[in-house]
């Protein structure tokens, strides 16, 4: 079946929830997949984004490609402020029912939507104060979804991304790609009882994935202002936060 946004060039995983429902086979056991992965630091990169976009002033808040809630559960205990109102959005409904069950009886807090985060009809021009995502844009079209969250911002909105990035050193970045070649398919596959596609996926997204320098040209290309980026864990992710002009 041919799909339109796998042939765009900006997908880094080249993945396409259309032709393969990856998300939906594994949501019960992302949470686990992230922490063998990543061997449990995907808890501090979240916890810091969370912090990060909890500093930020906003009402409205929309997280996209959310998958089971993660960053918005590390958010909601900073949140001090009554009046901000959080959209948690997926394309993947299990991925957002598993979100709803972690969130329990703090889902009265939070919206969910299914949502693609590359088109976005439903949501209204500049109606968003904040909007972030993680771990997500290397497995979409960042173009169109960097697109988007500059459409629904408003004037002087915040983008707040926690993306895969790279580190400075060449060889220390040669090293771990390869041991995340090493690595990932084997702990995939255990925890996936062998369905290939996750780590597939995600593997590509990483070593396709641009450079903090070159996500932040990126940004600006497309019309964001402000742009600054904090490397984490040496460089294997990064967040970057961009000011809507
Ligand atoms: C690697 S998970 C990241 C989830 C979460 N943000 C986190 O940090 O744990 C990627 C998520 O992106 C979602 N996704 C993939 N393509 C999407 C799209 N076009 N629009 C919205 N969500 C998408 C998947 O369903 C999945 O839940």
């Amino acid at each position: 079946m041919s799909n339109e946004r796998s042939e765009l060039p900006e997908n880094a995983a080249e993945f396409a929830e259309l032709n393969d429902d990856v998300f939906g086979r594994i949501a019960s056991r992302y949470d686990l997949l992230c922490d063998l992965f990543s061997f449990g630091i995907h808890r501090l990169w979240k916890r810091r984004v969370a912090q990060r976009i909890a500093d930020e002033e906003w009402s409205t808040l929309l997280d996209g490609a959310t998958g089971t809630g993660d960053i918005i559960l590390k958010l909601l205990p900073q949140i001090t402020k009554q009046n901000r109102h959080i959209t948690a959005a997926d394309i993947s409904e299990k991925m957002l029912g598993v979100a709803q069950q972690r969130f329990g009886v703090r889902a009265n807090n939070v919206k969910l939507l299914k949502l693609d985060a590359e088109r976005m009809s439903s949501i209204e021009d500049e109606s968003i104060d904040a909007y972030s995502i993680s771990l997500a844009l290397k497995i979409c079209n960042r173009q169109l979804v960097l697109k988007e969250a500059l459409r629904v911002l408003r004037p002087g909105g915040r983008l707040i991304v926690l993306e895969a990035s790279n580190i400075r050193w060449p060889f220390l970045q040669n090293a771990y790609l390869s041991y995340m070649s090493i690595c990932m398919p084997l702990l995939g596959w255990l925890a996936t009882s062998g369905d290939a596609s996750a780590y597939k996926y995600l593997l590509k997204g990483i070593r396709e994935f641009p450079s903090a320098e070159n996500l932040a040209i990126e940004m600006s290309n497309l019309g964001f202002e402000n742009i600054e980026f904090e490397r984490l864990s040496l460089g294997i992710v990064a967040i970057h936060i961009a000011r809507k002009p």
